[in-house]
């Protein structure tokens, strides 16, 4: 479509990686109708908020931005220009009646599962600008993917790829079960073609997605279920794809195949972040999480076996129902032990609908507060001692498409650590040793040591 309108999107992602793959996947649907990017909402034609439910505060930030986008909304009419506002993702999805009530603003409010309906649904908005409205929070039959076009726009070296959604495990805290629905995995064949299309347009890690990425099992060529590591391996054929991750494990999913992957495929990179949640087998249980300590640690064993340079990470969740002292002890101590490189730790935050919601032996917000800082202050220390490991060491980086403002290069070691570098623009895309001169927190610093 060579004539459609010059349109302006704005689509704001909120939540997990699977949330920033549903935003390019919706570019790619609506790039055909007109539609190209913008990075503010103020003049767009649509906007579409990509939502988060995960934790209350994500939740609150979405209906404050909505918010904002009204105002812009009401300047634009008041010149006689349309916006289209739409709310998508997990709080779409479960709460998308009360958007619609309590929004009037709002055009369109349609969860995961739908978006491949996209034009169908901008059809039925646009034909009655102001009055129609559409709701569609199904989790239909058809799977989303078998209706997604052949394109896919890659900006730069690294791209994700979702090749499982949804989850069946219902943790007593989370909402993911009831706002992605219940697992799915896709066909090898889809994911490799897409893949395929992804290292065509410049990828070269590519990071597969999925709320529980290792629960992966599609159909593969020869008709059989494939696990994520026999997935890997057929990945790991295509030419100029260098370096293969994955996100998020679950440890009750952990197959022998991935671990095996994890020692014969030189391009999956020695990186694993497998959420604990807690270091407490009492908290553990009550969260429905399915294993204890001694199986993660034993499970974490078989990986360092496997590749003994892997590197951990986890997501803690600080201050569930009933965790005491000693509980959050145990925690601290995992951590240590285990020498957790990086995690993502939050509070607890109820979610409506969920079981949690209605335990009562909740922990104070300033108990709460306090583990987390001390929580974050031992991962801070050891993300640092770990980065600064480097220094004085060559790092094999593999450089971004373009040199940052500064002039710099910039890029991602084989563990994903940031890498900024002195070195000639024409390095750009390609996989390049970098000597370590300095190291923070989050970033490592240094030259390119060999040019040619
Ligand atoms: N499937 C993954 C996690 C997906 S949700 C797993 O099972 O590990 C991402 C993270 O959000 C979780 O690991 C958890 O740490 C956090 N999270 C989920 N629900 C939460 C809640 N109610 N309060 C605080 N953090 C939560
Ligand atoms: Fe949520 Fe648990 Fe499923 Fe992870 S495994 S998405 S935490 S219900
Ligand atoms: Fe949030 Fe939905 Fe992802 S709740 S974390 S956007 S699956």
């Amino acid at each position: 479509m060579t004539n459609a309108p010059n349109k302006k999107l704005y689509i704001k992602t909120y939540g997990c990686q699977m949330n920033a793959y549903d935003t390019r996947r919706m570019e790619d649907i609506l790039r055909p109708m007109g539609y190209s990017s913008v990075d503010t909402p103020d003049t767009a034609d649509m906007v579409i908020l990509n939502t988060c439910h995960i934790r209350e505060k994500a939740t609150d930030k979405v209906f404050s931005d909505l918010g904002r986008i009204r105002e812009h909304k009401i300047e634009m009419e008041k010149n006689g220009q349309q916006m289209v506002v739409a709310v998508a993702g997990c709080v779409a999805q479960a709460e998308g009646d009360v958007i619609l009530s309590r929004a009037k603003y709002v055009d369109m409010v349609f969860g995961p599962q739908t978006y491949h309906e996209l034009p169908e649904m901008l059809a039925k908005i646009t034909g009655a600008y102001g009055s129609a409205r559409v709701i569609n929070t199904d989790f239909p039959v058809e799977q989303k993917f078998d209706f997604l076009p052949e394109e896919n726009a890659v900006s730069g070296s690294t791209a994700f790829l979702s090749i499982q959604e949804g989850c069946d495990k219902f943790c007593t805290f989370c909402v993911v079960p009831y706002t992605r629905g219940s697992e799915y995995s896709r066909d090898v064949a889809s994911i490799v073609a897409e893949a395929k299309r992804m290292v065509a347009n410049g990828a070269r890690d590519i990071t597969l997605l999925g709320q529980n990425v290792n629960a992966y099992h599609g159909t593969g060529a020869d008709g059989k279920t494939w696990g994520l590591g026999r997935l890997i391996r057929e990945l790991a054929e295509i030419q100029d794809l260098k370096r293969i991750r994955y996100s998020t494990s679950h440890p009750c999913d952990v197959q022998d195949d991935l671990i095996e992957a994890h020692r014969d495929v030189p391009q999956l990179m020695p990186h694993l972040h497998l959420p604990v949640q807690s270091g407490s087998n009492k908290i553990l249980k009550a969260m429905n999480r399915k294993h204890t300590i001694e199986d993660y640690l034993a499970t974490l064993d078989k990986f360092r076996t496997a590749q003994p340079d892997i590197e951990l990470s986890s997501d803690f969740i600080i201050g569930f129902p009933g965790e005491t002292d000693e509980d959050f002890e145990e925690t601290y101590n995992l951590v240590k032990n285990v020498g957790f490189t990086a995690a993502y730790s939050f509070k607890y935050s109820p979610r409506p609908g969920t079981p949690a919601a209605n335990m009562t032996n909740l922990v104070r917000e300033d108990v709460k507060d306090v583990r987390l800082q001390r929580l974050q202050a031992l991962l801070s220390e050891q993300a640092l001692a770990f980065n600064r490991s480097f220094i004085g060491k060559p790092v094999e980086v593999l450089f971004d498409t373009k040199q940052n403002k500064a002039g710099q290069l910039h890029g991602r070691s084989r563990y994903n650590t940031a890498v900024y570098a002195t070195g000639p623009a024409r390095l750009c895309g390609q996989i390049v040793n970098v000597m370590i001169e300095d190291a923070g927190q989050t970033a490592l610093h240094g030259s390119v040591q060999i040019t040619e």
